[in-house]
């Protein structure tokens, strides 16, 4: 039912709720809570098999060197261990191995984005994990670092997503979330929408076979709060120290933050 109710543009029979029912955003779309999850996951379904193509073609490539940023911020050690949340194929995993980093748990919502990870072949010091970032099956207080890379978006309650890294962060454990967010020059904000509502659907309908999916990003990054508004929420998470860095004039922000 879901299904159909997405590929048919969300008809009238899924905006239909009751008056107690909480309803969170779906892109620009209103739709009751519990739904939220299964429709993320629907549209990482759809797209899972050109996922790391699209990234490459809709960023020119750039998104490389966000997550390089990332990394390069967090700055792995061997005794280092990682939870990398909404993890997908791997990207953030990779890259912290591939910078001396320890044992990777990724864990992600979507079987479908885990085994495209897996079949990229580099299984040594990963553990691929089915799970929630507002449920992690993770141990209070067991990882040295907790990443999230263009997920938290997606997620249906932020807060508790935050709340979910400072419990299975070790204390003096860190924090890093890379995020699309609010680009900060006039100009670029307003090529960046023409380019995020006229040619990312399009680029999606041909090479990944779904325009909704893509236009569901465009419009997820739009409702994802601001950089001061995010690093506030982290704070109320309870984690210290947050730190944000724009990256590309603030079409991505990194937001960097410690448990205590
Ligand atoms: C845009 S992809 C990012 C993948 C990877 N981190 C990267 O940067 O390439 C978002 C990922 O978050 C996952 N995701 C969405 N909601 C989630 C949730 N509540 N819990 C865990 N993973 C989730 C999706 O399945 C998807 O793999």
């Amino acid at each position: 039912m879901l299904v159909s109710t997405r590929v048919l543009g969300y008809g009238p029979a899924m905006m239909a709720k009751t008056p107690e029912q909480p309803t969170t955003h779906f892109g620009f779309r209103d739709v009751p809570e519990a739904e939220k999850e299964s429709l993320v996951r629907e549209v990482f379904d759809s797209v899972a098999s050109r996922y790391d193509l699209m990234n490459d073609l809709m960023s020119l490539g750039v998104h490389r060197l966000w997550k390089n940023a990332m990394i390069d911020w967090l700055r792995p050690r061997a005794d280092m261990t990682l939870v990398d949340v909404g993890g997908g194929t791997g990207d953030i995993a990779f890259k912290f191995l591939e910078h001396g980093g320890g044992p990777v748990t990724v864990v992600d919502i979507n079987a479908e984005m885990l085994e495209r990870g897996r079949d990229r072949g580099i299984l040594d010091g990963i553990t691929w994990v089915n799970g929630d970032a507002e449920k992690l099956p993770i141990d209070d207080m067991s990882a040295d670092a907790f990443t999230i890379a263009f997920c938290i978006r997606n997620v249906t309650h932020i807060e508790n997503a935050l709340a979910e890294a400072r419990r299975v962060l070790k204390p003096g454990g860190r924090f890093l979330c890379l995020e699309f967010s609010h680009v900060t020059a006039p100009m670029l904000a307003k090529l960046y929408d023409t380019y995020s509502f006229n040619v990312l659907p399009v680029l999606g309908a041909r090479v990944a076979g779904d325009r909704e999916a893509y236009q569901y990003l465009a419009e997820s990054i739009r409702r994802f709060p601001d950089q001061q508004t995010f690093a506030d929420m982290i704070a109320g998470a309870g984690l210290a120290s947050v730190k944000v860095r724009n990256l590309s004039g603030g079409i991505a922000a990194l937001h960097s933050a410690w448990r205590v």
